[in-house]
């Protein structure tokens, strides 16, 4: 058994819902273990800065159920610099801590992997972010309540678009990844799903469109904002450029996606994984992330983690296909 002391737990990049729940987990869990415990405010940032306090069962109380995130969050610049990750392994030595629980995504366990070979510190990761895009989970902490919101939002302005016989085209959150567009427009009934990981081809989706509307006149599309197409604007140009008797309309989710009450499936997930990376660390492993995958904890290498599509998106594409219009 690896004789850790004092576990520094962030957050960084993207604030996700659920983050806090894992928080909860990795200080109640370390506390349990007589570990102690130190919260590194905003990320990487927190951690050069020499943002660090100490963590008790009681600073972590009645957060189970907020989204956003206790710490705080950050995308550091500073700590892409071999400056920045030597005054933040110096803030590290002076406030005790031997041992870290970094919650984020590609952008967190891509610093920490540098950080780990560089001053040999163990890390564990956990994955938080409402994307999706880490292999070696099934699911990340935080995409269950944001595709749970988009398909609430959608289910909105269905009603509306239904009343007025109109196209919708719904922007949602994804950079680089598809995959809350895919599963939230499947759950969505979304007529077409367009992500950035297939080509969009803007000509087939308007035949598909003018034949579509011998089936019903008001119709969904969602569109990741990472497209390669272009996001929900220009796609909304596209369709009144071919056809301005459709009465078109744009709505972008943004943020809204990112906030809110985690759903139980989050709050689950996190704690899992919290005391998963807190057991880890007790038992000498670092550089990787946990992750749940077919219902049992698993850890990933951080590298092999970082922006990878699964098997099961490969069938979620298909399915797409199958239900577009
Ligand atoms: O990584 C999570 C995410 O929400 C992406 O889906 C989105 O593209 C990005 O963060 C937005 O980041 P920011 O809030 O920094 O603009």
């Amino acid at each position: 058994m690896n004789k850790v002391k004092n576990i520094g737990v962030f957050t960084s990049g993207g604030d996700s819902p659920g983050m806090n729940a894992a928080i909860r987990a990795v200080v109640r869990s370390a506390l349990y273990y007589d570990i102690e415990v130190s919260g590194i405010i905003r990320g990487y940032d927190g951690m050069i800065s020499g943002e660090i306090i100490s963590m008790n069962a009681g600073s972590v109380a009645n957060i189970i159920q907020r989204g956003g995130t206790i710490l705080k969050t950050a995308r550091s610049e500073e700590f892409r610099t071999k400056e920045g990750r030597q005054k933040a392994f110096e803030q590290l030595k002076k406030h005790n801590v031997d041992s870290l629980v970094a919650i984020g995504g590609d952008g967190t366990f891509t610093g920490a992997d540098i950080f780990i070979k560089e001053f040999n510190i163990p890390v564990i990761g956990l994955p938080g972010t409402i994307d999706n895009d880490l292999a070696g989970t099934d699911f990340t902490i935080g995409y269950d309540t944001a595709i749970n919101t988009v398909v609430e939002a959608v289910d909105k302005i269905r009603d509306t678009a239904e009343s007025h016989d109109r196209l919708f085209i719904v922007e949602v959150m994804g950079r680089d990844s598809g995959l809350i567009a895919l599963r939230s427009g499947i759950g969505a009934g979304a007529e077409s799903i367009l992500i950035p990981e297939t080509k969009t081809d803007v000509q087939s989706l308007l035949n598909l469109l003018g034949e579509g509307r011998r089936v019903k006149a008001s119709k969904i599309i969602i569109v990741a904002e990472g497209d390669d197409a272009g996001g929900a604007f220009e796609i909304a140009a596209a369709v009144k450029d071919k056809y301005p008797g459709i009465d078109t309309r744009v709505s972008i989710l943004g943020h809204i996606q990112r906030g809110g009450p985690p759903s139980c499936m989050d709050r689950v997930l996190a704690s899992r994984l919290g005391i998963a990376a807190v057991e880890a660390l007790r038992d000498g492993k670092k550089g990787a992330m946990a992750g749940v995958v077919n219902g049992k904890i698993h850890f990933t290498p951080f590298k092999n983690a970082i922006k990878h599509i699964s098997e099961t998106d490969q069938e979620l594409l298909k399915l797409m296909r199958i239900l577009s219009i």
